[in-house]
């Protein structure tokens, strides 16, 4: 790290004047810069486009369409390589443009700075695929250390810290406020990388935790997360391989998790909660892994894995999977279903309404994994939906499987010796493996493929 030097006022920053709308204040502050650092100003990057998608209707991180046309905008401070920016306020009310960009081959440290952002969005998707008037934004290889500070957002479009691209983003520390329409609290797209560990985060509209079109990898480590929206607001939105531990995770209005595509959500010791308010012609639900033809996902397995914490439903079934591939593992997390469903796990196809495939073949062919794991709920798959449930590793499922009697295209139960399920209903299946003695089946009756199960 260079010598560090004060700076009365910041030499780029008088640019930044013209464009910036009179809400200046950084220039009345005294930050202390890295002596290699001047910050100025920086044009619109253009770039490959990646393939536009027909444009489905995602709940919360993604936004479908699309100009295709990579559109970052500007940065009012632009970082310079080993600059460190130490204390402060920085803010910029213009449309289109970051209150700080990294960007190119940079390497920069923003530490208890803080970045008051406002001034819209002129594309909703640019800023969800390419961080379009983020608070802070990192494209290309850029490097960017944030630690402490705050981030005030307001602005349409707006996300709080974005990662694009190549670049990478370690965040730690810092308090983000997100209140624009289309906004999220932490993103990476187009391949980004975060490593984010004890933030806090409120998001009014979109997901705290959020991901969109070309996906990333983001570790967040320690935390809060809170979103407040009535629809489209989980905390998190996975359309990338995201890993949550130790964290607190809290929907208020919408669906806690949700997963598009081949993609991943890994969630260990976090306590977690949705309430689902607004479900439009979808099925209420807690966790989401589905599909959504937006082109912002791959097709491919969804992966939810939670290990330990706990994983609360004020507000429809546990887990509805359509459109997709999926595998659920979950292995000693407490699962509680605070609202009307009853049920654990719901397989089915969709009206299509929201574009997500077609009536009669968008099922899904879900795994439901069950290790270590002691949960009560009952489960379902329609008849255009395949849905294998492992039960293992001294697990103990309470609950009915298509107690309706719904056949569904393939339902596979296979127990080991250490677990145990018991029925709250009668249950139809179209396969199981393992011994009777693991079911209890009560005063009720297990039937495979229509016929009663027996030893
Ligand atoms: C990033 O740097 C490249 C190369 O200098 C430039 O073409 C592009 O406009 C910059 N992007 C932004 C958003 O500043
Ligand atoms: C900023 O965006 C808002 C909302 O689209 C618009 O009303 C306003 O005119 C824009 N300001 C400028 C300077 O372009
Ligand atoms: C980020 O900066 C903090 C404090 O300035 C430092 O402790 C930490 O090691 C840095 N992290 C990385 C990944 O460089
Ligand atoms: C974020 O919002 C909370 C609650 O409204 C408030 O207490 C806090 O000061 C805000 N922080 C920032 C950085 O805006
Ligand atoms: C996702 O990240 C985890 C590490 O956090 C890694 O083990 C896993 O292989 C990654 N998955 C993919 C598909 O890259
Ligand atoms: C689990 O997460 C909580 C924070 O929510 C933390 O206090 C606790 O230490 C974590 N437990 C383990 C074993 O890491
Ligand atoms: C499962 O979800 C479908 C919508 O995809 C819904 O029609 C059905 O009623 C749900 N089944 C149960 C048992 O909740
Ligand atoms: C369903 O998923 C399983 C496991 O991933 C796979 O082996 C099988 O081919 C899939 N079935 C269909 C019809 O896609
Ligand atoms: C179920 O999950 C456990 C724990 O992650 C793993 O060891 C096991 O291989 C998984 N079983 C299946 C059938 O995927
Ligand atoms: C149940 O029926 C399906 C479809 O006809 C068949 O593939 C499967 O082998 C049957 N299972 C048993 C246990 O008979």
């Amino acid at each position: 790290m260079p010598a560090i030097t004060r700076f009365g006022v910041i030499v780029g920053a008088a640019t930044g004047l013209f464009s910036c709308l009179g809400n200046c204040q950084s220039l009345t502050t005294t930050p202390t810069l890295a002596s290699t650092g001047t910050l100025t100003r920086s044009g619109v990057p253009t770039g490959a486009a990646p393939s536009g998608g027909p444009g489905g209707t995602p709940p919360g991180g993604g936004t479908g369409g699309g100009s295709g046309t990579v559109n970052s905008g500007t940065g009012l401070y632009v970082l310079t390589d080993d600059q460190v920016v130490s204390g402060g306020s920085y803010s910029c009310e213009a449309n289109d443009t970051s209150v700080f960009i990294a960007n190119g081959t940079v390497s920069a440290t923003l530490i208890d700075v803080t970045v008051v952002k406002s001034g819209d969005t002129s594309s909703d998707d640019d800023s969800s695929f390419y961080g379009l008037n983020a608070g802070i934004l990192a494209i290309d290889q850029a490097v960017l250390n944030i630690t402490g500070g705050s981030v005030q957002d307001t602005g349409e479009g707006s996300d709080g810290v974005f990662a694009y691209g190549d670049s990478t983003i370690y965040i730690s520390g810092t308090r983000i406020n997100v209140t624009g329409g289309n906004s999220g609290g932490i993103e990476a797209a187009g391949g980004g990388t975060m490593y984010a560990s004890n933030l806090i985060i409120d998001a009014n509209n979109k997901a705290a935790i959020r991901s969109d079109r070309g996906g990333g990898f983001m570790v967040v480590d320690g935390g809060e997360y809170r979103t407040s929206g009535a629809q489209g607001a989980p905390a998190v939105y996975s359309t990338a391989n995201i890993t949550v531990k130790n964290a607190i995770l809290t929907a208020a209005g919408s669906e806690a998790l949700v997963i598009e595509g081949l993609n991943e959500l890994t969630i260990t010791n976090c306590t977690v909660s949705g309430n689902m308010g607004v479900s439009g012609t979808q099925e209420l639900h807690n966790v989401m892994l589905y599909q959504s033809m937006s082109g912002d996902a791959e097709d491919g397995t969804s992966e939810f894995t939670m290990i330990g914490g706990s994983l609360e439903s004020l507000s429809g079934c546990m887990f509805y999977i359509t459109n997709t591939a999926a595998i659920v593992t979950l292995s000693g997390a407490e699962l509680t279903l605070s609202g009307d469903s009853s049920y654990l796990f719901n397989v089915s196809g969709n009206d299509a309404s929201n574009g997500w495939g077609s009536v009669g073949s968008n099922g899904g062919n879900a795994t439901l994994n069950l290790s270590g794991q002691t949960v009560a709920g009952d489960i379902y798959a329609d008849p255009i939906s395949i849905l294998n449930i492992d039960i293992a590793d001294s697990s103990a499922l309470t609950g009915a499987i298509n107690p309706d009697g719904t056949t569904a295209a393939g339902l596979a139960v296979t127990i080991d010796s250490t677990s145990t399920w018991v029925l709250n209903a009668d249950s139809y299946v179209t396969s199981f493996t393992g011994s009777l003695d693991n079911v209890e089946q009560g005063s009720y009756t297990l039937f495979v493929n229509n016929t009663a199960a027996s030893a």
